[in-house]
């Protein structure tokens, strides 16, 4: 497996796939790679002539109060997983190559950006579009992967892709779950056994919400009100019921719909997900 650390070369290399009509696709993370990681890098390869990794830890997506210190970095364990998954390539630049000291142009994506993790992560969004933007000039990939367990990352990725025109196709995969319902996240690193028990309790108001709008019920106050008390022991930052693509607050689930919630446990902030499609929306 080859790694490059500068855009040049991974360009290069990127180029020249290109050049024998070899189609790229792309998993970009900040590593620390889990079982849901890895269904992104086994499909990029399965669906591609060639797949590549990233693994940066991004420091514009973090808020100086944030975890980008304690963000666990996992290289061994990472590549070993990223050549089971058959990645090609591993694109892991350093800091300070994609950063430089008066680097001063960001990309901001309006509107699908702002409310949910953007109200309470006002720094993020800007970080993530800057970031996949360089990323996607250095791999020059013809798809991208990325998990719903972002589903707002997935959102912002995609409205920027359309507005920029950058001619990347996004795959948005689902959120792969432990045996007990928990989303898997890098973060969960940072729970202990007894966060963990309580960090459930995000999936299993999501669950409920959907059994209830299997059931028929279509008011969103509602739903939000039955998440919310599942959730209540926890430190909740944000319980939505929103438009699957532009995450604008909805009142009735007469559409595809996002519920999301985030909520912070122990040392980590987690955040989880449903989408939710009424029968008779086709
Ligand atoms: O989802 C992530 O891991 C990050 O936000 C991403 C997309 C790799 C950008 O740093």
């Amino acid at each position: 497996m080859k790694v490059f650390r500068t855009a040049e070369d991974m360009r290069a290399w990127s180029y020249a796939q290109r050049a024998q009509d070899r189609r790229i696709g792309f998993v970009p993370t900040m590593g620390a790679l889990h079982g849901g990681h890895e269904s992104l890098m086994q499909v990029a390869a399965a669906e591609n002539d060639t797949a590549v990794l990233s693994i940066f830890v991004n420091p514009t997506q973090f808020a100086p109060h944030e975890d980008f210190d304690a963000y666990p970095r996992t290289w061994e364990t990472d590549i070993a997983m990223a050549e089971g998954a058959g990645i090609e390539a591993v694109y892991a630049p350093k800091a300070s190559a994609m950063y430089a000291s008066d680097f001063s142009t960001y990309v901001l994506v309006g509107d699908v950006s702002e409310g949910l993790c953007g109200a309470s992560r006002p720094h993020f969004f800007r970080g993530v579009a800057t970031v996949v933007t360089k990323l996607f000039n250095a791999v020059l990939p013809d798809k991208a992967y990325f998990g719903q367990k972002d589903a707002q990352q997935c959102a912002v990725i995609k409205r920027m892709v359309r507005d920029l025109d950058m001619g990347v196709e996004i795959v948005e995969m689902p959120i792969v779950r432990e045996a007990d319902g928990l989303a898997m996240s890098s973060r969960n690193k940072y729970l202990t056994e007894r966060d963990r028990q309580q960090g459930l309790l995000l999936s299993r108001a999501l669950f409920a919400a959907e059994a209830q709008m299997k059931s028929g019920i279509r008011d969103a106050g509602e739903i939000g009100a039955g998440i919310r008390a599942i959730m209540a022991p926890l430190a909740i930052d944000y319980v939505a019921v929103v438009d699957g693509a532009t995450m604008e607050a909805v009142e009735k689930i007469d559409r595809e719909v996002l519920v999301a919630v985030a909520a912070q446990v122990g040392a980590a902030r987690l955040i989880d997900n449903i989408k939710f499609k009424p029968e008779a929306v086709v």
